[in-house]
């Protein structure tokens, strides 16, 4: 069963937090078992997932008129790809091994450099969709638990991404 507690939108006071989200997986084998509540994380498939996931994100992005025009190294997204993959590991209850590289994440503050208007924020958002629909798939959860970690997921990027929109228009 599903915890529809998972947390996951940054609020509004603390928007670049990072909290955590978890599935809850009740006990519906052995129902008088104790409930067990692992993270997100671990539900994916751990860091492999979000390695899969931000890999596909970049591919589509190297080749966004759009997007690409945006990333100082564009040559070289490696950097970029290993920040975005921690901070989402970290985010949805993964090691805290983002913030140990980079410190808080204040997200809104580190996308201010980069111009970020709705036909950025849509680009990302659909390259990020796509990402998302090949790799939940393949994550080691049944078809119900991937719907929820897919919607949760899309839920979560499309705040956020609303977040990070800097410009008007
Ligand atoms: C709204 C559209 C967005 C655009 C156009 C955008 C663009 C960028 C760019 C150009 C960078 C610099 C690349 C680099 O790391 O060198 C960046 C970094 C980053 N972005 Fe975004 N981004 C967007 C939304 C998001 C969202 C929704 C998230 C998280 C859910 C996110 C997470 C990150 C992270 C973690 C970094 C690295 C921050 C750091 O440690 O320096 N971005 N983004």
């Amino acid at each position: 069963m599903i915890d529809e507690n998972m947390t996951d939108i940054p609020n509004n006071s603390q928007p670049d937090d990072s909290q955590t989200a978890s599935v809850e997986f009740t006990g519906t084998a052995r129902p008088d078992s104790d409930q067990h509540r692992v993270s997100v994380f671990t539900a994916v498939g751990g860091q492999a997932f979000f390695d899969r996931l931000v890999e596909r994100f970049y591919a589509l992005v190297a080749d966004d008129e759009v997007l690409l025009p945006l990333y100082p190294d564009q040559v070289n997204l490696g950097p970029a790809k290993e920040r975005l993959a921690l901070f989402l590991a970290q985010y949805w209850g993964g090691p805290g091994t983002y913030s140990e590289m980079r410190g808080h994440p204040r997200l809104r503050g580190r996308h201010v450099p980069f111009a970020i208007g709705q036909a950025e924020r849509d680009h990302w958002i659909a390259a990020m969709t796509v990402a998302l629909a090949e790799t939940v798939p393949e994550c080691p959860l049944d078809a119900e638990l991937q719907a929820v970690v897919s919607e949760r997921m899309t839920e979560h990027f499309s705040t956020a991404a609303d977040h990070m929109v800097n410009q008007p228009g």
